[in-house]
């Protein structure tokens, strides 16, 4: 029988998963990918975003021939051993644009209206809404940053917030910035005109550091950030200093670069670059700062989501199995 480990499972999915793939041997957690325990018959590996798949795995894991990513995201996987390998890697490419795009919503308007400082302040004891002046979307330009699946339902969920939407995205079409009402303008413009940039681009060597320091050089005094897509389109230094500077007013954070540390799926060792250990640093400042709120790679979490993600990467294990792989990433360019 076929052996496959999945990764990373609310206890709550697993009779789920287990009813929909009966012809297999699965191993299921609710951890993260664990060299020191996955079984290495794995034939067939399912991760999230929290497990990184390189070398040390395909190594570990001879007999591998397909990872399914329950994520849309795939940069946590090494596409280029995988090819080498001829290990088929799928992914779930529409699970949560809905989902995502109120999560960016959410941290939009939490930031908008001090609703952490707010909360906080209530539950502390103290009801007094002094200090705590917000502000409207109502008039203010919002800059999209990647217009594909979750950028245009962020822009579709602003609609009624009588605000000016403006996007950057090199694939949209004129005939796409009509039907869902924003202007199509250029990065220049984009970062120059903003009161809020919204990213919602993959992470590869072109979008990698995006928003750097002469980047946030170009962006209006106190602009809002909000990065629900990868915590590498950001350079946590260029934020701190935007930030101490003022040139930044706020940032809504749900992805830092180096999360993995902070979920304990990677540990500081020897190893580790300083660039590492100095970015880790920048976003615990990050994280710790009075004009920031930052979620724990939270956005893709909703029941609906989960199960959309589930069903999908069974549909991709399935579709394997048959010889007619389904949500294949094929390796091109960067990505
Ligand atoms: P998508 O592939 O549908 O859209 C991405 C868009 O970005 C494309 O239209 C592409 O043309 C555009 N793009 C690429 N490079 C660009 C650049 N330099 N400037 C402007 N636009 C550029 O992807 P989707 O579904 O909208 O997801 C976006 C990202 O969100 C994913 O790659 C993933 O990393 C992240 N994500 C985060 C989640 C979370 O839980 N925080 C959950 C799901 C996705």
């Amino acid at each position: 029988m076929i052996l496959a480990t999945f990764t990373s499972i609310l206890p709550e999915l697993k009779p789920y998963l287990r009813s929909k793939l009966k012809n297999l041997q699965l191993e299921i957690s609710n951890k993260p990918l664990d060299l020191d325990k996955v079984n290495p018959d794995t034939e067939i590996l399912g991760v999230f975003v929290d497990s990184k798949v390189d070398m040390a795995v395909f190594e570990k894991l001879p007999k591998l021939k397909l990872i399914v990513t329950c994520s849309t995201g795939y940069d946590h996987i090494d596409l280029q051993v995988a090819k080498k390998r001829k290990v088929v890697v799928c992914n779930v490419p529409t699970y949560g644009e809905n989902t995502v795009a109120q999560h960016a919503l959410t941290l939009m308007l939490a930031l908008s209206r001090k609703l952490f400082e707010s909360v906080k302040r209530v539950k502390e004891g103290v009801y007094d809404y002094h200090g705590l002046v917000g502000f409207d979307l109502k008039g203010k330009t919002i800059g999209i940053v990647g217009t594909g699946h979750i950028g245009i339902h962020v822009i579709d969920m602003l609609q009624g917030f009588e605000a000016r939407i403006i996007a950057h995205d090199p694939c949209a079409t004129k005939e796409l910035a009509k039907t869902h009402n924003f202007e199509l303008v250029s990065w220049s413009t984009l970062l120059k005109e903003s009161d809020i940039i919204s990213l919602h681009v993959p992470l590869c060597d072109d979008t990698h550091y995006m928003i750097n320091k002469s980047t946030i050089k170009k962006m209006k005094q106190g602009v809002y950030i909000i990065n629900t897509a990868r915590g590498g389109l950001v350079d946590a230094q260029a934020l701190v200093e935007g930030l101490e500077s003022g040139k930044v007013a706020g940032a809504g954070l749900d992805v830092l670069e180096q999360e993995a540390y902070l979920m304990h799926t990677q540990k500081i060792t020897s190893k580790t670059s300083a660039t590492e250990i100095e970015t880790s640093l920048m976003e615990n400042i990050l994280i710790d700062h009075p004009h920031t709120i930052v979620t724990p790679h939270n956005a893709f979490n909703s029941v609906e989501a989960l199960r959309r993600i589930m069903d999908t990467s069974i549909e991709n294990v399935k579709m394997f199995l048959e010889a007619e792989t389904k949500n294949q990433i094929i390796l091109k360019n960067n990505f």
